[in-house]
């Protein structure tokens, strides 16, 4: 995700902003800059990759006495990560950074343009600074401006703005993405994404709320409401822990992630979903041309994303699709065809196995596809095409909002397909775009259900193993549930599809053999009942995960009444996600850096 950071005062700025953005590098980012306006002057400096190269752009400019200050750490949604596209956007006297998704940027981009407007980046944000600076010239204020441009402006964003006309003024306004400012005595002003660049510069903040905008100078901080009703800051004391302010106060950057896939999902879907179609600004639709089959190629958890999606496309687009595991795929000398679209998803976007499978791939002249959370990595910028996840950086090694936002683009990219293909109706594809605006709701974790999951897991920190069990999309869920348990719990679990248990695994029934059934009530209820019966007429020991009640279950997960089972598969996917976490933090495991493991596995 985006960082960052604003500063107005007499201290160095430059100096505060590159240490503000060094305290947001957790977030992840691909580019980074500044702009630094002193004396009637901007000045603004970029560069792509790590901050090094910011501060090796800017380690001759000296700022002094009185300035105000913008910095932005770029994590690539629209455009490729390029210094052209790295923050801070420029106009003819503005500068604007930005975090999140203008979802309309588009219709601003063409009018803007067809007022004679040069755009010099592929981004979203950039429509910011020049719907600014038209407003400018037709408003009595700057401030005016900036509260007409932001009116103007769909999606989420949270943003920053100075132009040289105003040279103790920042413009701010925040909208779905995080930023706070903080005071102090010193009359200066610090803005962030989050806390941890404020701990140490200041001691009151403000946390602004949806809608709000407005301004600081020096003497004063003015916040308006989304219906323009100027509103009193609410300050709060600062935590001074940086670590646990870069988890946002949660235990483990895994829970945290967790918790964010509400946001994130939310943030995967804007600007794709339209009354009844799916779009992708990232594709061209020729890739699908002459395309009559689809392979999907992973590893781990984005191996079990890829593997329900198999079930979405072949039920929805009815094109006929497969799923390999890459390690296997790059030695069996498959046999490839050019009618075959290989797609490729990974978050990192550089496992080994992955990446290589790609490249015989292309060798053997077939269209290739990546989704992936990092632009620019490897696959990336191998790939005939890219959609990416936006799932922002995921610290935990064990995946969960990456793999969330994988089957979020799945489930599009098999709407998308079945407009194409004309494989469902229109009401139909209406409907299913309608379930997906519900999913950010869905996997809001609630307190409730953490707490009762915390609890039960006491009972589950031994045996001598877990199956997890599902039918259809839940059989992918039930392996990435059991992949979950075993990265940070070292216990062992497999995931079985809930139809095989009497084909040998049954065998293994006893009461320290733990079953999580993934019972959901619209998909193949009454087969997956009664598999779980067999298991349970054995002893073994159910801990059940539906919407319905299930008596023959040792311990019981209920989860909340759904529309849908793609519904019920979200909500499932936070169960068996914090149902992992909370054993894993029972046994005193890393849960964020379990043994053995790495993020991304670079290597065979
Ligand atoms: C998932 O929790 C694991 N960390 C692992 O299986 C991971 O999904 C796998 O290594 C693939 O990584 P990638 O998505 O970056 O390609």
């Amino acid at each position: 995700m985006c960082g960052i950071v604003g500063y107005l005062g007499d201290k160095n700025s430059k100096e505060i902003l590159l240490s503000g953005l060094k305290e947001l590098e957790y977030r992840g980012y691909d580019s980074a800059g500044i702009a630094v306006l002193q004396n009637g002057k901007v000045d603004s400096f970029k560069a792509i990759g790590k901050l090094v190269n910011l501060e090796e752009k800017t380690k001759d400019y000296i700022t002094e006495d009185f300035s105000i200050g913008i910095g932005h750490t770029r994590w690539a949604t629209h455009g490729k990560p390029t210094e052209l596209n790295a923050h801070p956007h420029i106009g003819d006297e503005s500068y604007v950074v930005h975090n999140g998704i203008i979802e309309n940027y588009a219709e601003l981009k063409k009018q803007l343009i067809a007022d004679g407007v040069t755009f010099l980046s592929q981004t979203d944000t950039e429509v910011i600074v020049h719907q600014f600076e038209k407003n400018l010239k037709i408003s009595d204020s700057a401030f005016e401006a900036f509260r007409k441009t932001i009116s103007e402006l769909k999606g989420a964003y949270a943003t920053l703005l100075v132009t040289k006309g105003e040279s103790k003024t920042i413009f701010f306004a925040k909208n779905g993405s995080p930023m706070l400012v903080g005071v102090n005595d010193d009359n200066e002003k610090y803005f962030a994404s989050s806390d941890t660049p404020l701990i140490g510069q200041c001691s009151d903040v403000n946390y602004f709320e949806d809608g709000d905008y407005g301004y600081v100078t020096p003497t004063e901080l003015a916040i308006f409401t989304k219906d323009d009703v100027k509103k009193e800051a609410i300050f709060t004391k600062l935590s001074t822990n940086k670590l646990s302010a870069q988890k946002d106060g949660f235990r483990f950057f895994m829970e945290k992630e967790i918790y964010e896939q509400s946001s994130v999902i939310a943030d995967t879907l804007l600007g794709r979903l339209y009354d009844d179609e799916i779009l992708f600004d990232e594709l061209d639709d020729s890739l699908f041309d002459g395309i009559n089959e689809i392979k999907l190629c992973a590893c781990g958890t984005s191996y079990h994303s890829a593997l329900t999606a198999t079930y979405l496309f072949e039920r929805y687009a009815k094109i006929k699709t497969s799923v390999e595991v890459a390690s296997e795929f790059r030695y069996r000398q498959p046999i490839m065809s050019k009618d075959t679209l290989f797609v490729v998803i990974s978050q990192s976007g550089e496992t080994a196995d992955t990446l290589e499978t790609l490249k015989m791939a292309k060798a053997a002249g077939l269209k290739t596809l990546v989704i992936c959370n990092v632009d620019n990595s490897s696959m990336v910028r191998l790939a005939d095409a890219c959609i990416l996840t936006r799932a922002g950086v995921e610290k935990g090694v064990a995946s969960t909002k990456a793999f969330a936002t994988q089957v979020t683009v799945f489930w599009m990219m098999a709407l998308y397909l079945a407009k194409r293909n004309n494989s469902l109706s229109s009401q139909e594809i209406v409907k299913q775009i309608n379930l997906l605006r519900e999913v950010p709701s869905i996997v809001k974790v609630e307190d409730e259900m953490h707490e009762r999951i915390k609890r039960l897991s006491k009972r589950y920190l031994h045996g001598h193993g877990f199956f997890f069990i599902g039918r259809d999309v839940f059989y992918p869920l039930a392996l990435e549930g059991a992949l979950k348990l075993k990265e940070i719990s070292y216990l062992h679990a497999e995931g079985y599809p809930s139809g095989e248990m009497k084909h040998g695994p049954i065998a293994l029934a006893d009461p320290e053999l733990f079953t999580i059934a993934l019972l959901p009530q619209h998909l193949l209820y009454e087969k997956a009942k009664s598999n779980v019966e067999e298991l349970s007429a054995r002893d073994s020991t159910i801990c059940a995960i539906s919407s319905l009640a299930f008596d023959k279950a040792d311990d019981f997960i209920p989860i909340n009444e759904c529309t849908d089972y793609m519904l019920e598969f979200f909500e499932m996917m936070i169960v068996v996600q914090i149902f992992s976490l909370e054993i894993s933090a029972r046994l005193g495991n890393d849960v964020d850096m379990p043994r053995n493991l790495a993020k991304s596995v670079t290597v065979e």
